[in-house]
């Protein structure tokens, strides 16, 4: 069974687990070797944890947690293993949305069953509770993942350069106004 649950403080270092397993996938070739290589879960485990804690600006984590049959094979825990998180809150910069969707990854395993979209739904839902009416993201152009968000009926709404690990790469921003078109795309999310 895979369910999706609010994060708690002591979820921090599972999620920065998963955040350095999934980054190192997803943006290989595409940042560079050494700054992959370099990141830290426990570095970023500080970091969820104050996002978790921290709630201001309608900041929220949550994670996507497999136990029984669909926990990994080595990690059969009590209280299932966290496979994936999404975080978000309030738009940093609100001249494209008034929700914002910072993060959501999951482990590879995990891809294709429908849980990216659970994950979706239940930022979107949390997005609409504390007054966001429109929600958006920034993906890179050259995330493949980016065609998910368009799969969500987001509209690519704009681009820009940006500077990270010394590259300077170019990022799309996907937009869902209202609000209410990212919950009907995530409405269906099938059991994963
Ligand atoms: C993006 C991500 C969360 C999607 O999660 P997922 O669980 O695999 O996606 P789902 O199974 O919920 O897919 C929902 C729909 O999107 C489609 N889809 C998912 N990923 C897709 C892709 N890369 N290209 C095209 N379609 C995609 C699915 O086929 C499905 O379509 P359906 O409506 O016909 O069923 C996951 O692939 C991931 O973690 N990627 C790596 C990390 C990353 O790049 N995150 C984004 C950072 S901005």
């Amino acid at each position: 069974m895979i369910c999706i649950r609010r994060a708690r403080a002591t979820d921090a270092e599972a999620i920065g687990a998963v955040h350095v397993a999934t980054w190192r996938t997803a943006y290989a070739g595409v940042l560079p070797d050494d700054y992959l290589a370099d990141l830290s879960p426990l570095r970023h485990a500080a970091g969820y944890e104050q996002a978790i804690t921290d709630r201001r600006n309608g900041h929220a984590v949550f994670v996507a947690v497999a136990s029984g049959a669909d926990a990994p094979a080595d990690t059969a825990g009590e209280g299932g293993t966290i496979i994936g998180f999404t975080s978000g809150g309030r738009a940093r910069r609100d001249w494209l949305a008034q929700g914002e969707v910072e993060t959501l990854y999951l482990l590879d395993d995990y891809r294709d069953r429908g849980v990216g979209r659970r994950l979706m739904r239940a930022m979107a839902a949390h997005l609409a509770v504390v007054g966001c009416r429109s929600a958006m993201l920034w993906v890179l152009q050259d995330n493949p993942s980016r065609w998910f968000y368009q799969r969500l009926h987001g509209r690519p709404a704009a681009q820009e350069a940006i500077r990270f690990a010394g590259r300077t790469m170019q990022q799309m921003a996907f937009v869902w106004d209202p609000i209410e078109t990212l919950l009907t795309a995530t409405a269906a999310a099938p059991e994963g």
